[in-house]
């Protein structure tokens, strides 16, 4: 099985994407939310939004963190501009059953905030199964969490 950032899951990023654009919850025209202090390895200051998006058919929760940084950002800063402080917009999406079944069906994605994909540092696109089985990444990190869904915060 390809365990991420290959074509096919690279073109459900930017569906995904796309979607979330349309509900406001990512791009220019995203509307604010509560933003408030973060923690590494996420920004420092970040908001978390929990939301249903359908994609391609499939209807399912997504969770969307915008993750705030740079110099001077502070949870004030980002209320007044949000757009001047947002490094990147992580997101978990859950995908139909049998997507990823060891790690309840989590699609991952981590985007620059204009929606084009960000890279680690070997160069990979980070879109679905994100470095599933490695012991660093989103997956093995959330794996923190299994017994909460994989969810740091409020349960969706
Ligand atoms: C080293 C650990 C670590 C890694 C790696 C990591 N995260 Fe997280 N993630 C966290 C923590 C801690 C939180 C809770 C942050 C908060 O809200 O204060 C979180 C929160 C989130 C949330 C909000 C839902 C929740 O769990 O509360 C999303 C979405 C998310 N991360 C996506 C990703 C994606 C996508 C990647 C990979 C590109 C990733 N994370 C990599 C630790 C990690």
């Amino acid at each position: 099985m390809k365990v991420c950032c290959d074509d096919e899951n690279i073109k459900y990023s930017q569906d995904l994407w796309s979607v979330l654009t349309k509900a406001k919850l990512v791009g220019a025209g995203a509307k604010q939310d509560a933003p408030y202090k973060g923690q590494a390895p996420h920004g420092a200051v970040l908001e978390t939004i929990h939301a249903e998006a359908t994609v391609n058919g499939h209807k399912g929760m997504a969770v969307v963190k915008r993750n705030y940084g740079g110099e001077g950002v502070s949870v004030d800063a980002v209320k007044k501009d949000p757009a001047k402080y947002l490094k990147a917009v992580t997101v978990m999406f859950k995908r139909e059953a049998g997507y990823d079944p060891d790690n309840a069906d989590w699609f991952w994605a981590k985007y620059k905030p204009d929606g084009s994909l960000d890279k680690n540092p070997k160069g990979m696109q980070l879109a679905g199964r994100v470095m599933k089985g490695a012991d660093k990444g989103c997956i093995a990190c959330h794996s923190a969490v299994k017994d909460k869904d994989y969810l740091f915060g409020k349960q969706s």
